[in-house]
Order: structure tokens, then sequence, then C-alpha cells
């Protein structure tokens, strides 16, 4: 497993015209080498930034007709709801890119987070790329939570999985239950992750994720470890301090 790169910015606007610059990038080649880009887009706050900065200054940069969207985890709430990961990308950019809708492929949050789960496992697999059953993703684009979690792979929650999508109904801490997460299965087979992490309240579990010992039921974000791509880390300097 290759190991993770990490790259320290002053701020979350100077990391996030890295990280939309990187996403054109990888999407970019993707295109040329196999005709489409697929990408796994995160939930949180800290990616708004970076979907912003694509909506504004990306739209004639890309062919976003090339470009298809996948969700690493959602939670089940309608598609017009704050808290929805799908509705904040699309208000951010997607509609600024004219991301085409046969593109995009949102998981079906009005559902119950069990059928959700087990229609969005279908939509990865519509999508795969053979052998496997899900999508080889050009990109995948995390966050991590102070606890460590990432996409909604919450601490306490089974490590070992063998199923591409799960529910998560479970209250973790006081966060919003009713959700659906992409497991790591899926994510592993990605040729780049990005997480995205900023703030002095992610750095000591950031120094735990990346120095300490492996703890996956503790911090999820270590069960991300692809086998054959690369981590890339993109922190500010509050989140670094402990590096
Ligand atoms: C979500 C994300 C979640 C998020 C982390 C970090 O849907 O909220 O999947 O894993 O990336 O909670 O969130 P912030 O970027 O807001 O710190």
């Amino acid at each position: 497993m290759a190991e993770a790169h990490v790259k320290v910015f002053k701020d979350l606007h100077e990391l996030s015209t890295s990280a939309a610059s990187s996403f054109v990038e990888i999407a970019k080649e993707a295109i040329r080498e196999r005709g489409r880009f697929t990408v796994s887009l995160s939930g949180g706050n800290t990616p708004m930034k970076m979907y912003e900065i694509l909506g504004e200054q990306f739209q004639d940069k890309l062919d976003w007709s090339k470009v298809h969207f996948f969700w690493g985890d959602e939670r089940c709430v309608p598609a017009d709801d704050p808290g929805n990961c799908y509705g904040q990308a699309k208000g951010a950019f997607l509609e600024k890119v004219m991301a085409p809708a046969e593109n995009i492929h949102r998981v079906e949050s009005e559902l119950e987070p069990a059928e959700a789960a087990r229609r969005y496992a279908r939509t990865l697999e519509q999508y795969a790329d053979s052998p496997l059953a899900w999508p080889r993703f050009d990109l995948v684009l995390l966050g991590m939570g102070d606890d460590g979690h990432t996409a909604s792979l919450f601490p306490g929650s089974p490590v070992e999985v063998d199923s591409p999508t799960l529910p998560v109904v479970a209250n973790y801490q006081d966060r919003p239950a009713r959700r659906v997460t992409v497991t790591q299965n899926v994510f592993n087979d990605a040729r780049n992750i990005y997480f995205l992490a900023v703030g002095k309240s992610k750095a000591e579990t950031l120094r735990n994720v990346l120095n300490g010992e492996y703890l996956p039921g503790v911090y999820p974000a270590q069960r991300i470890r692809p086998s054959d791509g690369t981590v890339t880390w993109l922190v500010d300097e509050a989140a670094a301090s402990l590096l």
C-alpha cells in the first residue's frame, strides 16, 4: 500500500484552490486515457470551498459531459435538505458546470437507509469497471471528523464488511443517523484518494491516524488503504500542527 502524501496549506482557501486544480488535472488525464472521469464526492463543510471554486473558475476548463459524479455517503433526508450531500454539491457547482443529469448518480436519500443502500450498490454496479462490481474511482474525496470517521464509517462500526454500501442507522455521538455509506471495499480500489481536513480540532486525530497504531475500529479513516492507488491528505497548518 502506498504511503500517504501530506500537503500542508496556509488556510482553507489555499487548500481548496489546490484541490480544485488537482481535481481537474486528474479528470483530464482520466478522460484522455479512458474516456470518462469517475469521482466520489464528500459531504461536510470542508470541500464546499473547493466545490465553489470548481463552479466559478473551471466551468469551461473541463469536458464536464465526461464526468460521472457519485457520493461516498449520504444522509437519508430530502435532496433539498441543507444536510444532503448531493444537494450541497448541486448548488455549489454541479448546476454551474452544467453536469448532465444522467451523469449525476446520487443516493436516493428519500428512501429508507437499507433500501437506499441496496439501490446504491446497484447504481455502482451499473457503472462498474469490470471485474469490479463498482467503478474503480479516478478520484475519491473524503473528509475526516474530529473522531476519525470518514464518509459515514464511524468509530465502533464493524471494520470487516463485505458489501459496497451499508445503511447507517446507529447514533454515533450526536450525529444525525439514517445514512448510507460507501465502504472501504469500494474506496480502496480507487486510483486517487484525497482527504481534506482543516482545523485544530482535527490535529490530534490526524496525528494518530497518520503516525499512530493501526486501529481501524477507533479511526475509520485508517480503513482507507488503496491497494493500487494514492492517498493524499490536504490539510491546513492548524490540522497539521501535531504532525
Ligand atoms: C459527511 C461526510 C463526513 C465529513 C466529516 C468531516 O457527509 O458529513 O461524509 O465524513 O467528511 O464529518 O466534516 P467537515 O468537513 O464538516 O469537518
